[in-house]
């Protein structure tokens, strides 16, 4: 993946995000990270960009034709056949939940493009007809997409080759195959003896074959306690 792009009605969150270090060791590699305000472009007066929804109730609701300004600007193309040539995810508390598979899968997969909703998110024809899937970072309910989209930004980015200062640390960790998708072992570093409290012998044998096995019953006991 070369090209992350966020659209959002608050870029100016992005500039923290873009300047920690794993994310700028990715850009330095070839990442490009926007985030499109999507007030530049919208079609209605004033900068509006959201409606009273039909059928009542509180809240307000992101228009479907603001979002399809916003792409057919950034892509010059019809704004429903972006999602054909990169993936399009709306976040949204009510879609598939994100886990390490699908952070694998995208920083496996092609470009990027994120949707962050406000107020009572986007109009359901966004999801439909725009947006290529619809992700939740869980069940709770945020008041806007865009910290949503920076954890989805964070565990993709951090998967690119080079990202990480260590190339291994990402490999052996929380949820991936490696570990069998189970939690990931307990770490341990000095003092060896805190209030009492010692750090395992075997960390200390050298002897990687048992710190092996002891890291992954470990990782598998965890995997057993969180339950499916
Ligand atoms: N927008 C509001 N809540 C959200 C959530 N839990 N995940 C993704 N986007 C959201």
């Amino acid at each position: 993946m070369t090209s992350i792009d966020v659209f959002t009605l608050f870029p100016s969150w992005f500039d923290w995000f873009a300047e920690q270090r794993h994310v700028r060791n990715a850009s330095a590699l070839g990442l490009e990270l926007r985030a499109i305000d999507l007030r530049e472009t919208t079609p209605l007066r004033a900068g509006q960009v959201d409606d009273t929804p039909y059928g009542g109730g509180a809240g307000m609701v992101i228009r479907v034709d603001v979002v399809e300004a916003a792409l057919r600007e950034r892509y010059g193309e019809d704004a429903a056949q972006v999602r054909g040539r990169r993936r399009v995810i709306a976040l949204a508390a009510g879609g598939r939940q994100f886990d390490d598979a699908l952070a694998d899968e995208l920083a496996e997969g092609g470009d990027l493009t994120l949707l962050c909703g406000r107020y009572e998110g986007f109009d359901e024809r966004v999801h439909e007809h725009l947006a290529s899937d619809v992700v939740s970072i869980g069940p709770y309910v945020l008041s806007g997409g865009e910290l949503a989209a920076m954890v989805v930004c964070d565990a993709v980015i951090r998967k690119l080759p080079g990202a990480l200062g260590d190339e291994e640390s990402a490999v052996e960790e929380s949820f991936s195959p490696a570990l069998g998708g189970a939690p990931e072992y307990p770490h341990y570093t000095r003092p060896v003896e805190w209030r009492g409290h010692r750090v395992p012998d075997v960390l200390l044998s050298g002897n990687h074959a048992e710190i092996g096995a002891w890291r992954r019953a470990r990782s598998a006991e965890r995997g057993e306690r969180r339950g499916p």
